[in-house]
């Protein structure tokens, strides 16, 4: 008997050690220790041993289930540590790997400027209308007063595409527009692309504008300086911002201003920004001709408007401090990174 339970003990212990997985280890189990298991069918037997040398044969069986189940465990432990170093090794990190870099894209300073002015004139209660970048020779010169022999087209190079259609060269052209489709009080700015054919480090053949336009009883240029007073103080974000009008000539406004507005960088003390002379130009406007009005069926006894119209590179520009209006166009992601405020 106990030269069976040894043999039964040597050769599970052997298979137990040569396990090599937790599988492995369970079929050992079953086949010794199990319900049928060679160790347990030796303990069934326990009856047909002589009563006076159960005790003794009860103790083999006892050590050698004991020295089994340590050595099952002590395997068991050891298949457990390998597979969690296998575990560590499969999920290394290395810290050392260069990083997967995601950019995020964002929005162009002239969108950025663009969806500001929004902001600023859509508070004030203007609305917007988005004309088209292809215009008559009617809408773009005639209605705005400038007739075909008018010297005031040279103001402006025109791309012609046929002898009536053009590439509107400023969003004046939506003024007309508007005012036929809507009667007054008219409150509309028109942000948009805007082309004409001029090239140099501060003029593009393509850039941007934003028409304004105010129509209503009793309006005056005291209105559009007042409102432009508020304006710049809030796209150049000082509250120390002044504006200054300089007479002009639009063929649509009378009378014509330049504005300009106090240099934000020198406080009008004069500075590389404003060459010196302590003011900025930002924008043309005027008081509506007329001539405009009249054109478009409104009756200039009872009514009176002002329109403005901003360069929005130009505010970028000033903005964001960029002496060259190329920048704006060329996509160089080094330049348009640092522009994001
Ligand atoms: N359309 C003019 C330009 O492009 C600007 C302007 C708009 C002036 C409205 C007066 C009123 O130069």
């Amino acid at each position: 008997m106990q030269n069976k339970l040894n043999e039964i003990r040597e050769k599970a212990i052997a298979q137990i050690s040569a396990a090599t997985n937790l599988d492995a280890l369970n079929e050992v189990r079953n086949t010794v220790l199990g319900k049928k298991g060679e160790l347990t069918l030796v303990l069934r037997g326990m009856k047909d041993v002589a009563p006076e040398d159960r005790p003794k044969v009860g103790q083999w069986v006892n050590e050698a289930r004991d020295a089994i189940e340590t050595t099952l465990e002590s395997q068991l432990k050891k298949l457990e540590k390998e597979a969690l170093k296998l575990r560590y090794e499969s999920e290394k990190i290395d810290v050392t790997m260069p990083e997967e870099v995601l950019t995020q894209g964002s929005l162009h300073p002239i969108t950025l400027v663009k969806n500001e002015l929004v902001d600023i004139f859509g508070s004030m209660g203007f609305f917007v209308y988005e004309g088209t970048e292809i215009e008559t020779d009617y809408y773009n010169f005639t209605a705005l007063n400038t007739p075909d022999d008018h010297p005031a087209r040279d103001m402006q190079d025109t791309f012609y595409l046929t002898p009536e259609f053009l590439l509107r060269t400023q969003t004046s052209a939506g003024q007309v527009h508007v005012m036929e489709s809507k009667k007054p009080p008219i409150k509309v700015i028109s942000p948009g692309k805007v082309f004409r054919s001029d090239d140099d480090a501060t003029h593009s053949p393509m850039f941007s504008q934003m028409e304004g336009l105010v129509v209503d009883k009793g309006i005056s240029l005291c209105d559009l300086k007042g409102m432009l007073d508020e304006f710049v103080k809030k796209i150049f974000g000082s509250d120390n911002i002044k504006t200054r009008l300089r007479p002009s000539y639009f063929p649509f406004t009378e009378p014509s201003v330049e504005v300009d507005v106090s240099c934000f960088q020198c406080g009008g003390c004069g500075c590389k920004l404003c060459k010196g002379t302590g003011w900025i130009e930002v924008l043309g406007a005027g008081v509506v001709n007329n001539k405009v009005l009249e054109g478009c069926g409104i009756d200039t006894n009872e009514y009176s408007g002002f329109a403005f119209g901003i360069g929005l590179e130009r505010i970028a520009m000033l903005k964001y401090g960029i002496n060259n209006i190329k920048m704006l166009f060329e996509s160089d992601m080094r330049v348009l990174k640092q522009l994001h405020e």
